[in-house]
C-alpha cells in the first residue's frame, strides 16, 4: 500500500497548472457511447477514476485508450449492455452507463453502485426518474436490469438536485422522440459541461446551469473533440492548502466563477486573492480566523471541499463550525485529524473544531478520497513528518497531486 511522507512547515509558493475535472470527464465518457463515431476528449486527467471507467468501456466491446494526454473513444464496437459487477463495483460512475445504453440500446444491465466511504449514496431517483419515463426496471439481486423500448418523453421533478440523476436522465433522453424536461435538477458546472458536450455531438440540450434542463429527441450523434472545463475541486484544494501553509501560489486552468463560494470564504478570510481570467492568485498570512460552513447543492460552498476546510479550520484562531448538508457519513477523517493534535467535536452533520496552535505529525490513513487530501493538507502544517496511508483513495480523483505539491515547495514523496 503506497503511502506519503510528508515534512511539514513549508510555504507554498509558485506555479500550479489545474488538470481538466474528474466529475466533468466521467459522465462525458459514457456520453461518448452515444455515437459510433470516434470522440477525443482533450487533456484526459490520467487519474484512476477515468482508468476505471475505461475498464467498464472495454468491457462492453468500446475502444477506449489514451493517446498523448486526449483519451479516445470509438463505441462502434459495443457488443454488450451488460456491465459485470467485477468492473462496476470499483466505480459509482458505472451508474451513468445506464442512461447511455437504455438511450443506445433499450436495454441495461448493471450492478448496484456500492456504497462507499462517505455514505450509502442510493440510486432511488435515477431509479424513480427513469421509471416514469416508461422505463421498466427490475432490481434483484444486487443488478438493475432495464428495458426502455417503451421510454417516452415527460417531465421529470427530482426531489433532490442529483448530480447523477440529472446527469444520468440528459445522457438516457438524448434519442427519445419529443421533449423530456428535467425539473429541480443539479445546476454543477459539470452539469453545463455535459450538456455542451452532448450538444457538440448534435444533441438538443438546453437550460443546464438552471433548475430546469430540457431535451429535445434527435435522431443520433455524431463524433466530437472536446476539452472538459478546469477541475474547481482540484483548484479549491490548491488554494485551501496555499491559506494553510500560509503560502503564495498562482493557479492556472481555473475557472473562478466555479468557486465563488470558496473564494469569497477565503477573502473574507487572511487571504489575498486576485482573478485574471482563468488564473487565480492567492497570498495567505499565518494569521487564519475561524469561520462557519453549510455544504449545499451548487451553487452552494461543495462538498467536495469540505474536508479539505474542515482540515484548515484546525489551525484557524477561534472557533469554527461547518455542517455537511449534502453526504450522511464524510466526517471520517476527523478522527486522523485528532490523532495529529487537531480539536475537533462531530454532533450528527457538524464539526465543532476549536483551532490549536499546531498539529503533529503522524501515521494517519485516508478514508476516501477527499478526506484523504484533507489530511495531506494537515501534514503540509504539522509539525514534524506524517505518513498518510491510502494514497490510492487520493490518486481516484487528483493526477500528480504529490508532483504538483513538490514543485510548490512542498516536501512531500510517495513511498
Ligand atoms: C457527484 O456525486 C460527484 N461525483 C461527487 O463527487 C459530489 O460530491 C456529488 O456529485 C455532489 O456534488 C461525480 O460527479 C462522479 P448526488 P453523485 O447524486 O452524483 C443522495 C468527489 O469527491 N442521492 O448529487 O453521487 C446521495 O446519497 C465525489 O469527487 C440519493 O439519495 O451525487 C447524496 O447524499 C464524491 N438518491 C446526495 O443525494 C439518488 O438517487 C447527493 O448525491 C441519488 C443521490
Amino acid at each position: 500500500m503506497e503511502k506519503y511522507q510528508i515534512k511539514g512547515g513549508r510555504r507554498l509558493s509558485g506555479k500550479v497548472e489545474i488538470s481538466c475535472a474528474k466529475n466533468a470527464v466521467l459522465p462525458l465518457m459514457a456520453g461518448a457511447l452515444l455515437t459510433n463515431e470516434e470522440v477525443l476528449i482533450k487533456n484526459c486527467p490520467k487519474i484512476v477514476d477515468v482508468y476505471s471507467m475505461i475498464k467498464i468501456l472495454r468491457c462492453i466491446g468500446v475502444d477506449a485508450e489514451f493517446i498523448g494526454n486526449d483519451l479516445r473513444i470509438c463505441a462502434d464496437g459495443l457488443n454488450s449492455e451488460v456491465v459485470p459487477f467485477s468492473v462496476a463495483k470499483e466505480l459509482r460512475s458505472s451508474v451513468f452507463m445506464l442512461g447511455v445504453l437504455l438511450a443506445k440500446n433499450k436495454r441495461a444491465e448493471i450492478p448496484y453502485p456500492g456504497g462507499c466511504e462517505i455514505g450509502l449514496r442510493p440510486i432511488d431517483m435515477h431509479v424513480a426518474s427513469l421509471k416514469s419515463l416508461g422505463v421498466v426496471i427490475e432490481e434483484d439481486g444486487g443488478k438493475i436490469t432495464c428495458d426502455a423500448s417503451n421510454m417516452k418523453s415527460g417531465v421529470v421533478y427530482l426531489d433532490f438536485p442529483s448530480v447523477g440523476a440529472t446527469e444520468n436522465l440528459m445522457l438516457a433522453s438524448v434519442f427519445t422522440k419529443g421533449e423530456t424536461i428535467i425539473k429541480n435538477c443539479a445546476k454543477e458546472p459539470e452539469i453545463v459541461d455535459l450538456m455542451n458536450f452532448l450538444n457538440g455531438m448534435g444533441a438538443k440540450v438546453s437550460g443546464a446551469g438552471t433548475d430546469t434542463i430540457k431535451i429535445d429527441g434527435v435522431k443520433r450523434l455524431h463524433g466530437t473533440i472536446y476539452k472538459p472545463i478546469p477541475d474547481r475541486i482540484e483548484a479549491g484544494t490548491f488554494i485551501i492548502a496555499t491559506a494553510i501553509t500560509g503560502g503564495e501560489v498562482e493557479i492556472f486552468n481555473v475557472n473562478p466563477e466555479n468557486i465563488s463560494s470558496l473564494i469569497h470564504k477565503l477573502c473574507n478570510n487572511t487571504c489575498k486573492i486576485s482573478l485574471n481570467n482563468d488564473i487565480i492568485y492567492i497570498k495567505c498570512g499565518k494569521s487564519r480566523k475561524s469561520f462557519t460552513i453549510d455544504t449545499n447543492p451548487y451553487p452552494g460552498f461543495p462538498t467536495d471541499l469540505q474536508a479539505q476546510m474542515t482540515a484548515l479550520a484546525t489551525v484557524c484562531k477561534g472557533t469554527s463550525v461547518i455542517t455537511e448538508n449534502v453526504f450522511e457519513m464524510r466526517f471520517k477523517f476527523a478522527k486522523e485529524l485528532i490523532k495529529m493534535g487537531a480539536d475537533i467535536k462531530l454532533y450528527g452533520r457538524t464539526a465543532i473544531i476549536k483551532g490549536v496552535r499546531k498539529l503533529f505529525g503522524t501515521t494517519i490513513t485516508a478514508p476516501d478520497l477527499r478526506g484523504g487530501a484533507a489530511l495531506v493538507l494537515g501534514g503540509l502544517v504539522a509539525e514534524g513528518t506524517t505518513i498518510v496511508n491510502g494514497v490510492r483513495h487520493i490518486e481516484r480523483g487528483y493526477d500528480g497531486f504529490e508532483n504538483k505539491l513538490l514543485a510548490l515547495g512542498a516536501d512531500i514523496k510517495k513511498i
